[in-house]
């Protein structure tokens, strides 16, 4: 099977940092579109005005370097993976996208909760990404 079908998948959630204009992220969401077109990186970036989810899947080498990358930004702290290996899951989106959200949204996400890992965490997530709305 190749890294289509059973692609690594990284999910994590992180805050704007503080002092930050939050219309930087328009700027980030757009060169990201075309840099993860180019890894074949699918996945989607929640912004909630103050917190981020994103959802990170392809080859595993690929999606690590990004994140290594995605790690080391100062536009954003706290930054806390939720999900990251091979779950046996399809590609769960199809391309790279970014999305506004209410806040209330992703509550679950970044309270914390211990519960909310791996395959429930990518659950969640992709049920917040249905209900919020594209740029
Ligand atoms: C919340 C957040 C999400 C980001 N997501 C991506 C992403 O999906 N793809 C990407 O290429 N850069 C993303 N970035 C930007 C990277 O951290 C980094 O600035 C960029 O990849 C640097 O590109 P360069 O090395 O070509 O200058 C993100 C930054 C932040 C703060």
């Amino acid at each position: 099977m190749t890294d289509h079908y059973r692609p690594f998948q990284l999910l994590y959630v992180s805050r704007l940092a503080r002092g930050t204009d939050p219309g930087v992220v328009t700027a980030i969401a757009t060169s990201s579109q075309e840099k993860n077109f180019a890894r074949d990186i699918s996945g989607a970036l929640l912004f909630d005005g103050s917190w981020f989810a994103q959802l990170l899947e392809g080859a595993e080498a690929e999606v690590r370097l990004l994140m290594g990358t995605i790690d080391k930004d100062l536009r954003h702290e706290q930054v806390e993976v939720l999900a990251a290996g091979r779950f046996g899951l399809p590609r769960l989106t199809d391309r790279w996208s970014y999305r506004r959200c209410e806040s209330s949204l992703l509550e679950s996400l970044t309270s914390g909760d211990p519960t909310v890992r791996d395959e429930v965490a990518l659950a969640t997530f992709m049920s917040t990404l249905a209900a919020a709305s594209d740029v």
